[in-house]
């Protein structure tokens, strides 16, 4: 219980003992040797971006919360989904309880070549929609948003807690029960969290987030859980046209508008096991007041906090009296530390007003002692750098690779990247 918050007084029942605890039949163990893994079927979606993220494609009987931004394209990818899976002679069922079916239609109409044999109903009475899967045999259902949807068994309103958890957990009994997929689509807050409770995570197989800048055209989708597959992979898509479409250089496309300037600096990043070529911008500029802004988009405004710091003591470039803007180009959210010596070299170039070598990629950790670390996956970070023609890297001086820049210290990588 918290004070001052909602929904945070619950119920507990006294604790009966049970005068049966040590007389009940005891569970029987296997030896995990002599399990037999069972091999897991997939409906593939048919958009590799999309089935890498899941694993190999949806799993029948799932539940796979799909969360993102309004207006990222949540609603374009699931009825895109939709239509592929109707035309492999699946049995889908699209349920809205945000848009009417003419909105949906309309939509449908922009896709080219979506197969449209799939059900729709729009409505929010989750009871209606479990009757209905209970009655008809569907492979997957899709449920647009969970948020919208309620149940008599909850006397509260569509879209807090307790409608959103009990609906999620019978939509769960009703996807093991029938051996139906389910895509749940779920809003996000301001601060990026699942609106609703982060205990939705929990109960659900598969999470996936569509992250990306709403207005760019680029959109990330990001698996953060899966029971059934490896998680910290990113499919990315863009926005078109005619709906959601894989992107085959993903890295040409981001760094597509790069312009030349100081505090522009190119971070070999890795998402999930693929490297990926962002620009890192930042700009610093005389306080006017006398506590000096940070601000960030795309990183950790903390980790910002600190590199700021090093490099103002370490680094020789002092920012105690300086604004700092750091942003991460095309609304890619980077949480690896790796990010850290591009962000040092970002910030030096923007302070001393140099353009950084425009062949050269940039990563490493960076230490509260001003000391460069190495990162995992060197070479494939170096490999997709030389496919995009860049020349030259910054990193860890203990790389131990050849013709290379390798500074012991941000010191000297601030000397390195400011020398004209
Ligand atoms: P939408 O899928 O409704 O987002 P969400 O369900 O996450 O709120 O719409 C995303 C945006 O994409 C919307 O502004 C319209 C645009 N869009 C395209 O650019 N091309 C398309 O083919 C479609 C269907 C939508
Ligand atoms: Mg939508």
């Amino acid at each position: 219980m918290q004070c001052g918050a909602w929904d945070s007084l619950v119920e507990s029942a006294p604790l009966t003992l049970n005068a049966k605890v040590g007389n009940v039949a005891a569970a029987k163990p296997d030896k995990l040797s002599e399990i037999k893994a069972a091999k897991v079927p997939r409906m593939s979606t048919t958009i590799g971006e999309v089935d890498t993220v899941l694993g190999g494609g949806i799993v029948p009987g799932s539940l796979i919360l799909l969360a993102g931004d309004p207006g990222i394209g949540k609603s374009t990818l699931v009825l895109q989904l939709a239509g592929i899976l109707s035309g492999q002679k699946m049995n889908v069922l699209y349920v809205s309880g945000e848009e009417s079916a003419s909105q949906i239609k309309l939509r449908a109409e922009r896709i080219t070549g979506l197969s449209e044999n799939f059900d729709f109903v729009a409505t929010s009475d989750l009871d209606s929609i479990i009757s209905l899967v209970n009655k008809d045999s569907y492979d997957l259902v899709i449920v647009d948003s969970i948020q919208t949807m309620s149940s008599a068994a909850s006397a509260s309103a569509a879209g807090t807690i307790s409608q959103v958890t009990n609906g999620a957990s019978s939509l769960m009994q009703a996807a093991k029960s029938t051996n139906t997929a389910f895509i749940l689509i779920g809003h996000v807050t301001k601060d990026g969290n699942l609106a609703g409770p982060r205990l939705l995570e929990h109960l659900v197989d598969v999470v996936l987030y569509l992250e990306g800048d709403r207005f760019g055209m680029v959109k990330f989708l990001r698996g953060v859980k899966n029971r059934f597959g490896a998680t910290d992979e990113v499919g990315i898509l863009e926005m078109t046209g005619t709906g959601l479409q894989p992107v085959n250089n993903p890295s040409g496309l981001l760094l597509e508008e790069r312009s030349l300037a100081p505090g522009s600096v190119v971070f070999a990043a890795m998402e999930g096991s693929r490297p990926l070529l962002v620009e890192v911008q930042a700009l610093v500029s005389p306080s006017v007041f006398g506590f000096p802004k940070r601000a960030s988009v795309g990183v950790d405004l903390n980790r910002l906090n600190m590199l700021c710091a090093v490099l103002t003591k370490r680094g020789g470039i002092n920012l105690s009296a300086s604004d700092v803007y750091v942003n991460i180009v095309g609304g890619l959210k980077i949480t690896e530390p790796a990010i850290d010596l591009a962000i040092i070299c970002a910030l030096a170039s923007a302070h001393k007003n140099v353009i950084i070598d425009s062949h050269l990629v940039v990563f490493g950790e960076v230490g509260l002692s001003g000391e460069i670390r190495t990162v995992n996956n060197t070479e494939r970070r170096l490999r997709e750098a030389k496919k995009l023609g860049y020349k030259s890297a910054l990193t860890s001086p203990h790389s131990s690779l050849k013709g290379m820049k390798l500074p012991s210290s941000i010191g000297e990588a601030v000397q390195i990247i400011t020398k004209k």
